[in-house]
């Protein structure tokens, strides 16, 4: 018996140290609509948005950031989630804003998803990205991360770069750097469009519809508070790495592997749609 407190000891000091690194969802997000279809469970560990027929549900950021590294883990709606559409986002104000999207798109049971990406810059998108993934993206957590610095925005799953857009002020583009931006989300139904054009429509016998999120980290971000930011943990000697950060060869491969294998539209590549010429963006190496 005198031996269990030497036992013990570690294993609580351990369990002390996990409690204090994981996110306390309550204390990031406000649930925002959807009259008790978005849920804070579990001490703050588990953030759930449903959809039934009635209506979606939705949640932001409490913080507003200006640049960051910023991770959550996202299952989505599981089975037969055609109609579904779940976006995870950064997003200003205003009639100029400036927005940083992944939208999942549902579909048939053993379908893919489709994970659809944009970048607003002063209210102006038209620069979607759209991939299927390499995994089944309802069956388990995965990471989506978005790091977003003055160079670059970086679009990652499980670390894996899938998009990159780089700051193109050279070439007349204006880049999202000078409004701080809070994070969205959303589930709700569009089976008028997200379907191919409304192909299928969604099985309402399936609903509720949930994803779930866990495990926010904003550890590397900016935080935007009365008209100043304040960038990661201020007892850190080495500053944010990642505000500078760019990709390295190896992630360069990973990333021309999902452009190569899982990419299904790219607007640069969408000669038809610019007919007067691709977007200045489009010509970078
Ligand atoms: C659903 O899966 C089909 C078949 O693979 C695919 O053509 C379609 O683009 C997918 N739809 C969405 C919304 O992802």
């Amino acid at each position: 018996m005198a031996n269990y407190s030497t036992i013990i000891s570690p294993l609580l000091v351990i369990s002390l140290l996990v409690a204090a690194s994981a996110s306390n969802l309550n204390q990031d997000f406000d649930i925002t609509w959807g009259d008790g279809r978005a849920k804070i469970i579990n001490n703050g560990e588990l953030l759930t948005l449903s959809l039934d027929k009635a209506s979606g549900s939705g949640f932001q950021s409490r913080n507003e950031y200006l640049f960051g590294s910023i991770d959550m883990q996202l299952k989505l709606v599981p089975g037969n989630s055609a109609g579904t559409v779940h976006a995870y986002y950064l997003s200003s104000k205003g009639s100029t804003w400036d927005e940083i999207d992944f939208e999942f798109l549902g579909n048939l049971s053993g379908d893919p998803y489709t994970l659809h990406t944009n970048v607003f810059s002063q209210g102006k998108g038209n620069r979607e990205q759209q991939f299927h993934l390499w995994f089944d993206p309802t069956a388990d957590f995965h990471t989506y991360s978005i790091l977003w610095n003055p160079q670059r925005i970086v679009f990652s799953v499980d670390g894996t770069p899938i998009r990159e857009f780089k700051n193109a002020e050279s070439k007349g583009v204006p880049f999202p750097k000078d409004q701080p931006m809070r994070i969205y989300s959303s589930l709700w139904n569009a089976d008028d469009w997200a379907t191919r054009g409304g192909l299928v429509k969604t099985d309402w016998t399936q609903a509720p519809f949930t994803a779930s999120y866990r495990n926010f980290n904003d550890d590397k971000a900016c935080v935007w508070s009365s008209g100043a930011s304040s960038c990661g943990s201020s007892s850190s000697s080495t500053g944010s790495p990642w505000l500078s950060e760019e990709l390295d060869t190896a992630k360069q491969n990973r990333l021309k592997w999902v452009q190569d294998n899982y990419m299904i539209y790219n607007y640069c590549t969408d000669a038809k749609r610019f007919p007067q010429g691709l977007p200045p963006e489009c010509n970078m190496s």
